[in-house]
């Protein structure tokens, strides 16, 4: 371990790089994607999974970030994180998207590795660090932080929602969960709503009558606030103005039928990203008639995640059945209806196919707040594209100018599909100015900015 002390700590169950046969790259998911730039700005210290159960790995310097890699047994990633992370929490506070699974064993694992997790900041935070800890994987960490060094100044941020009252409730030993996060001074959430959910839970749970958005606990006062998070604007507008990015996107477009209109998703293969509705939506849109294979293609691009969960496999499943047959039914020789790709592909490869794209659709079924959209519109500096946009999203409260869907309503995806389809160049146009313009002045160094301010406050 480091004998070095940090002034600040990030904690997050995954590095931002994973360990793979071909070397350290990096990590899926938008908490990476979010705080990967902050981490570096800040030359602090990053504790996390490196992502493959196993040995021990060394602390080391990766792009300015200190990393301080937790160990996870085979037995620890079944249960800590495939079992109590992926299959009980994460399907509840998606609001019950898929059933959440309940074990005796998953909640033993999931509070040791929490405890190791803890252990890890307490050793190399300085005293009167800042140690901002992450995610659904860590509730209990705050908690058991500030037991062991009450010196810390604890920040935690939620990246997924946060449930209704009554739902939070199913979940066995509820109130170890909550008394684990009111251990931070700040609980941070994408939208207000979860804030609420939080606030509403502490007075049921443990009696704490909130004002405004603070209780008193345990002699501390916590707040709670949402804090919509967002992406490295600079980052995604420097790769969209870069000329191989560009030409890969002209050669993108060429390939797939010059000028066929390009719809895209990009996503993890997770089931709360509406991947089936929106490719089930498609079909019907070939059917009716309303698109033609000939008019219009649909590249969907899906990260591997969580493979070894059964419902991430029966997803996966249902996904490319259904992709055979609408390719069965709808395709042309050398002229697919989709192009569907489970792989993990480059920020530059990313950025092409945003660039290359006319309709970007982000259908999730719920979701804290999907920074793939926010990519999408960072990346059109040629203001054009449209961006079809599930209500269900933190990024919905912000982007007004997308087509906004309900996915649950196939009509409705169809329709707001078709709408983004015949819109006026000059409507699509003025939509994706006022939203560039939203993004502009709300990127992910002013979400930390303002976290870190409240915090030290
Ligand atoms: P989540 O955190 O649930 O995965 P987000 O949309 O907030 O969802 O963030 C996803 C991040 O992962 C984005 O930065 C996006 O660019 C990246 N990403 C998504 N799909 C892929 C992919 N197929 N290949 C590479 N990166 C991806
Ligand atoms: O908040 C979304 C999130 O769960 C992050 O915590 C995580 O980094 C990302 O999705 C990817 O998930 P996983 O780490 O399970 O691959």
């Amino acid at each position: 371990m480091d004998s070095r002390r940090y002034s600040f700590v990030v904690v997050a169950n995954r590095l931002p790089v994973d360990r793979t046969d071909d070397g350290w790259t990096r990590s899926p998911g938008g908490l990476v994607s979010a705080l990967e730039p902050i981490a570096r700005g800040a030359h602090g210290a990053w504790v996390g999974w490196i992502g493959v159960p196993g040995d021990d790995v060394e602390p080391f310097e990766h792009d300015g970030v200190r990393l301080l890699p937790v160990q996870l047994s085979a037995e620890d990633v079944d249960r800590y994180y495939e079992g109590q992370s992926n299959s009980t929490i994460w399907p509840l506070f998606h609001h019950g998207v898929e059933t959440p699974v309940h074990r005796r064993a998953w909640r033993v694992a999931y509070e040791e590795v929490n405890r190791r997790f803890a252990d890890a900041a307490a050793r190399v935070a300085a005293e009167g660090a800042t140690v901002w800890v992450h995610d659904y994987q860590l509730l209990l960490v705050p908690a058991m932080l500030r037991e062991a060094r009450p010196d810390l100044r604890i920040g935690f941020f939620l990246h997924i929602p946060f449930p209704p009252v009554e739902l939070f409730m199913q979940l066995p030993r509820r109130v170890d969960l909550l008394r684990g996060l009111l251990g931070a001074d700040l609980v941070g959430f994408q939208q207000s709503l979860a804030a609420h959910n939080f606030l509403q839970l502490s007075a049921r749970l443990l009696g704490l009558q909130p004002e405004g958005e603070q209780v008193r606990y345990d002699g501390r006062t916590v707040t709670a606030r949402a804090f919509p998070i967002s992406i490295d604007v600079g980052e995604i507008e420097k790769l969209a103005a870069d000329h191989t990015v560009r030409a890969e996107s002209r050669r993108l477009r060429r390939e797939l039928g010059g000028d066929r209109t390009l719809l895209l998703g990009v996503d993890r293969l997770d089931y709360t990203k509406g991947i089936e509705q929106r490719i089930e939506a498609y079909g019907e849109l070939l059917d009716d008639g309303t698109i033609s294979n000939r008019e219009a293609v649909l590249v969907q691009v899906a990260t591997p995640s969580r493979m070894r969960v059964a419902q991430y496999q029966q997803l996966r499943e249902r996904v490319e059945r259904e992709v055979g047959r609408i390719n069965g039914e709808f395709g042309d020789v050398g002229k697919a209806p989709v192009h569907y790709l489970f792989q993990s592909r480059t920020r530059e490869e990313l950025v092409a196919l945003y660039l290359a794209a006319d309709l970007m659709l982000v259908t999730p079924l719920r979701d804290g707040m999907n920074l793939v959209a926010k990519e999408y519109v960072a990346a059109r500096s040629d203001e054009r594209g449209a961006l079809v946009l599930s209500e269900f999203t933190g990024a919905a409260e912000e982007l007004p100018d997308a087509f906004q869907v309900n996915p649950y309503d196939t009509d409705d995806l169809e329709r707001g599909i078709a709408a983004a389809l015949r819109a006026d160049p000059a409507d699509l146009t003025a939509r994706m100015r006022r939203m560039r313009a939203h993004i502009a002045d709300h990127d992910v160094n002013r979400w930390a900015q303002e976290f870190l301010d409240a915090l030290g406050r």
